[in-house]
């Protein structure tokens, strides 16, 4: 891991100067163009001056808007987009050393203007040549790489599910830390910057997210992915059967215990809770999908069948104990059944209430549930599914 960042801080360093080169090539090009067009004698002490403060102000200018950072990932042209921000600033800076110093006042800015656009012809090039020759030098793996975002709960499902969809995956991201620096030989990124280090230095084909809400993963951390083009996807389950942890007492006048904990039990943040009460057997509710809220159900009493629908497959899960709990997340189709008069329906979920999240047409969730379902990979019965999460945030 830590010569795997070395090797990204090469990768930097090697950028920077390559640039630095083309600086001094697109400068002497640009001296010798102009001597030789108006054959007269140069103050090289005033050139060699201004080719260094032009070097100081490329370095750090390079260092304060990072336009090197993920350089490697750039296409053509972010490439060209950036680079000509960098000459921007640069020139900015420089000409206001020109007009404001000694050395400036007696210096060509005509040499200067003819350096800059060698430069940033010369740094384009540069960059992209570069980038090949790397690019060329990597091994490539037989399969396409991955960094997968997790909980420590779902880490073991998340790298067998990226498995199964033929992603190797290269590292993992906790995003409730648990201080191991490997997991079945897989590094573990400690922090959100060593991740956004992985993205911007190794060959990640893609960013995988397993089991949680969207809302855990850092805005920037999504926008670094959008930025560099990397895909960002959710792969995650649509339903899960939970066991809660019920605890009883020897006594059983005591009856039973349970609990759920929050992120340790319930992979999203809760919002809301709301509960069915006073009902009458054979009822049914439900008849909806949600876009983007996620819940846990469970029934501390009575009888409740959930059936789900996720536009392919259908599936019955019966809640008819308190310690049996049911994780959904968006994009199912749902239908609740009582079974007993009487039985209560707990429901935490991760949205307030908003009416536009909800999808009460059967069409239009068919509709909505095929768009989503990006990438179906055949895995045993079951199909998987993959969403785009900036669509379904949209
Ligand atoms: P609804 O979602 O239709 O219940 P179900 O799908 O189980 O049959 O909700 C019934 C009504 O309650 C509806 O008018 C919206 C309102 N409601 C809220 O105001 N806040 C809430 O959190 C929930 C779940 C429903």
């Amino acid at each position: 891991m830590h010569t795997e960042l070395r090797y990204g801080r090469i990768k930097y360093l090697s950028f920077l100067l390559l640039d630095l080169v083309c600086l001094v090539l697109s400068n002497f090009a640009s001296l010798s163009l102009y001597i030789g067009s108006k054959d007269i004698s140069y103050n090289f002490i005033d050139h060699y001056s201004v080719v260094i403060a032009m070097i100081v102000i490329d370095v750090a200018v390079t260092f304060a808007f990072s336009t090197l950072r993920r350089v490697l990932r750039w296409r053509k042209r972010r490439e060209i987009y950036e680079s000509a921000r960098h000459i921007f600033f640069c020139f900015i800076i420089l000409g206001l050393f020109l007009f404001l110093t000694k050395t400036g006042a007696g210096y060509s800015r005509a040499v200067v203007l003819l350096a800059y656009i060698f430069d940033y012809v010369l740094i384009c090039g540069g960059r992209t040549a570069w980038r090949f020759i790397l690019s060329r030098c990597r091994k490539k793996p037989d399969t396409p790489t991955a960094l997968l975002m997790t909980t420590d709960r779902f880490v073991d499902e998340g790298i067998e599910r990226l498995k199964e969809i033929n992603l190797d995956v290269q590292y993992l991201f906790l995003l409730k830390n648990i201080n191991k620096k490997e997991i079945e030989g897989i590094p573990v990124a400690k922090d959100v910057e060593e991740v956004a280090s992985i993205i911007c230095w190794k060959e990640i084909d893609k960013v995988y997210i397993y089991g949680l809400d969207h809302q855990m993963v850092p805005d920037y951390l999504r926008n670094a992915c959008k930025e560099m083009k990397l895909s960002f996807d959710l792969v995650d389950f649509n339903y899960r059967v939970i066991d809660i942890t019920t605890i009883r007492n020897n006594d059983p006048k005591y009856g039973a215990l349970s609990f759920l904990e929050s992120k340790r039990d319930i992979p999203f943040p809760i919002r809301r809770v709301y509960w069915i009460t006073e009902t009458e057997a054979d009822l049914h509710r439900g008849f909806h999908a949600h876009k983007l809220n996620c819940q846990l159900l469970y029934c501390p009493y009575g009888v409740i069948d959930i059936i789900l629908d996720d536009g392919v497959n259908k599936t019955t899960v019966t809640l008819d104990r308190p310690s049996k709990g049911l994780i959904l997340m968006p994009g199912l189709w749902r239908e609740m059944v009582w079974r007993q008069s009487g039985s209560v329906l707990c429901v935490l979920a991760s949205e307030y209430y908003d009416a536009s999240e909800y999808i009460r047409d059967y069409d239009k969730f068919i509709a909505y549930s095929k768009k989503y379902r990006e990438v179906s990979v055949k895995s045993g019965e079951e199909k998987k599914r993959s969403r785009k999460i900036e669509e379904v945030i949209a």
